[in-house]
């Protein structure tokens, strides 16, 4: 049988206008309504984020219920540090003002990986000037103190220098 010497070019423009057609009707079907309201984008998922339930509140949030560690907290080096940074999100541990779990406590050699997590000098990148460093177990050493103390030993967690200063007050050093 003879073909025609461009039957190849309307079998693609066939399959091509098969193709469009679909596509169309698929693009009807599938496409979210508030797509291209205000742009490339769905415009119902701006209100879907901003609708999300808050999981981080701030530090004052905690003093109400908590205010033995909140007042110090505040009063110390450590008033810049969210207490959620430390002990994980509101969310988890307050709902409609009433405790609905409990929140994770560090203690001994987990304290001293948070610690180190800002406190570390073998993290360079931490500019002196804005967050004082240690090198361990070097710093305990100069305490002359068993390198298997952990940070909170002479570190008040929620004000970490003022216990050490209170000592040196009595000791007369400052
Ligand atoms: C730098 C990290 C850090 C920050 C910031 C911090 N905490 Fe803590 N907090 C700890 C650690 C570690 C302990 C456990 C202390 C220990 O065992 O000596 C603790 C203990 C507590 C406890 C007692 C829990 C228990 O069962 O012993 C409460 C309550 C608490 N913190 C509340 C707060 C509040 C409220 C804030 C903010 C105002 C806050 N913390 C900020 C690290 C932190
Ligand atoms: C509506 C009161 C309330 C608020 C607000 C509140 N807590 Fe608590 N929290 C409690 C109660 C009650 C307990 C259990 C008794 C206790 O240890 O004092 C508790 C216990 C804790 C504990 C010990 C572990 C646990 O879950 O039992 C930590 C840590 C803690 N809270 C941190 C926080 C932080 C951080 C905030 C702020 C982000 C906060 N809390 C806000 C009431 C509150
Ligand atoms: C989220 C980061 C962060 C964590 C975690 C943290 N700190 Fe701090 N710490 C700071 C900042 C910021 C300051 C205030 C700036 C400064 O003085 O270095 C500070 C101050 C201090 C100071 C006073 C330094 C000085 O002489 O000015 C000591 C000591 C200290 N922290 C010990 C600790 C101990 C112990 C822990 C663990 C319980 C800890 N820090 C956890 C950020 C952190
Ligand atoms: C045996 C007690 C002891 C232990 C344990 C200890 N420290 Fe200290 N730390 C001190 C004393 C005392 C100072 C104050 C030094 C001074 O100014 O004379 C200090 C100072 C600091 C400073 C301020 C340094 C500066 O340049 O001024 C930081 C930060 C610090 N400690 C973090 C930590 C961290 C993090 C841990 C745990 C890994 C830790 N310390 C464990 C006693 C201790």
């Amino acid at each position: 049988m003879h073909t025609p010497h461009n039957a190849h070019v309307k079998r693609l423009l066939a399959a091509l206008i098969i193709l469009f057609v679909i596509g169309f009707f698929a693009k009807q079907a599938f496409q979210p309504k508030s797509f291209g309201k205000y742009g490339h984008y769905r415009a119902d998922a701006i209100m879907e984020e901003a609708n999300r339930p808050m999981r981080l509140m701030t530090n004052p949030s905690c003093v109400k219920c908590h205010p033995y560690e909140a007042g110090h907290q505040m009063t110390g080096l450590h008033k810049t540090i969210s207490c959620e940074f430390c002990h994980g999100a509101y969310a988890d541990h307050i709902k409609d003002g009433k405790k609905i779990g409990t929140l994770p406590v560090k203690r001994n050699a987990e304290i001293t990986t948070l610690c180190l997590r800002c406190h570390n000098r073998a993290i360079e990148a931490r500019p002196k000037q804005v967050i004082k460093t240690v090198v361990m177990p070097d710093h305990l050493r100069a305490q002359k103190v068993d390198e298997k103390h952990s940070c909170n030993q002479c570190h008040y967690v929620h004000a970490p220098l003022k216990y050490i200063n209170h000592s040196k007050k009595i000791m007369g050093l400052i």
